[in-house]
């Protein structure tokens, strides 16, 4: 059994984990952290986890450094770095939620969030999008949890990328469920903001821009327009991209290309020629389905759709660290999407 550590643990992302990692038979919830309920039982907080998980929570300190084999860091940025920093001994697995450790670009990193107050860590933390880096992540010890909008439009593009496929320019047209913005109390995220309405945010200057830029950027030279808006749905994000290919093939021929890409992937279901992700398909599971067509003059369009708190955050962090413990990477994520 290994002993695990979830710092945040009362956050969407943190109760998230806690829900998947004790129905994950290898490890064991030994810490639970949280300054505002610290002292206070975890199911007196969030009463689902009544009769099944009753752990204790304790303050978000340096002092639990030794104490577990894994630690995931649910945290704001900037806290999470400085958390890291003290777990951090080569030796115990940290998987940080946040953005703290997802550029390698130090410069970037900076220039998108705050100054960098762990830069000695960063040369050892891997972008822990397993279908992209599993061979980098099972030998790293800390790992940048990719964002949720992120990770949606990256596996969308990832099989063009690869192929250099697309020319032009990418926009990618992205929603999301409120849970996204966590659960610290906002005006933007109450009921009478979000219900009955959808809009754009942050255009041109949403955080997540350069995550995905950074990504694209290691395969081609093509700039991306990202476009994130805000769902008056607790979660889930569907991601629409559209693009040119350099030649014009058919529709089944890019998707056969997107299967043998996905081929073994636990994970990606590549829909068949017809049929387009639907977030209510994916919710509560750690899948991305993608699904695409291709119009006239090799125009593209790719759909994807993911749970942003399990495939675009905990569920994610959970399949690193199986990779990294060297487990089947399916433990702890078996849940089926639930429907209606
Ligand atoms: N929500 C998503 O869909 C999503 C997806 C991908 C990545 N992420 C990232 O994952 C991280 C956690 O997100 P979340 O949605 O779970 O956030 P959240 O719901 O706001 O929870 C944040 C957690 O961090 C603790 N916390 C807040 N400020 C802190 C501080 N200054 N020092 C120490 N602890 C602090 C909070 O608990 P106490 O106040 O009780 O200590 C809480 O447990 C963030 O970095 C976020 O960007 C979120």
């Amino acid at each position: 059994m290994w002993d695990v550590g979830i710092i945040g643990a009362t956050g969407y992302t943190g109760t998230v984990l806690v829900s998947s990692l004790l129905t994950h038979p290898d490890v064991k919830i030994s810490l639970i952290t949280s300054n505002t309920y610290k002292g206070k039982k975890i199911s007196d907080i969030f009463p689902a986890f009544r009769g099944v998980f009753e752990g204790m929570l304790e303050p978000t300190a340096e002092k639990h450094a030794g104490k577990c084999d894994v630690y995931f860091l649910c945290l704001p940025h900037g806290s999470a770095m400085e958390t890291a920093q003290a777990l951090y001994n080569g030796k115990a697995v940290i998987v940080d939620l946040s953005a703290d450790f997802r550029f390698e670009d130090v410069g970037l990193y900076e220039k998108t969030y705050i100054p960098h107050r762990a830069k000695e860590l960063l040369p050892q933390a891997v972008f822990g999008l397993p279908e992209l880096y599993r061979n980098k992540i099972k030998d790293s010890h800390l790992i940048g949890n990719p964002g949720c909008y992120p990770t949606s439009a990256i596996l969308g593009l990832y099989p063009l990328l690869k192929e250099q496929m697309l020319s032009g320019d990418i926009f990618i047209d992205s929603k999301s469920g409120v849970s996204g913005a966590g659960r610290e109390a906002k005006t933007g995220s109450l009921f009478c903001e979000v219900s009955e309405g959808f809009k754009a945010y942050n255009v041109g200057v949403h955080r997540h821009e350069p995550e995905i830029q950074k990504e694209v950027s290691k395969y081609s030279d093509a700039k991306i327009f990202f476009v994130p808006h805000l769902l008056p749905m607790n979660r889930g994000i569907l991601t629409t991209v559209y693009g040119r290919l350099k030649e014009q093939l058919s529709t089944k021929e890019v998707l056969a290309l997107y299967k043998t890409t996905y081929f073994g992937e636990p994970f990606v279901r590549v829909l068949d020629e017809g049929l387009y992700p639907d977030t209510r398909f994916v919710r509560f599971s750690n899948y991305c389905d993608i699904g695409l067509k291709v119009l006239d003059d090799g125009r593209i369009v790719i759909i994807s759709a993911i749970d942003n708190l399990v495939k675009g955050a905990s569920g994610q962090a959970v399949q690193n660290m199986n990779i990294i413990l060297g487990l089947d990477e399916t433990k702890g994520l078996r849940q089926i999407p639930q429907y209606p």
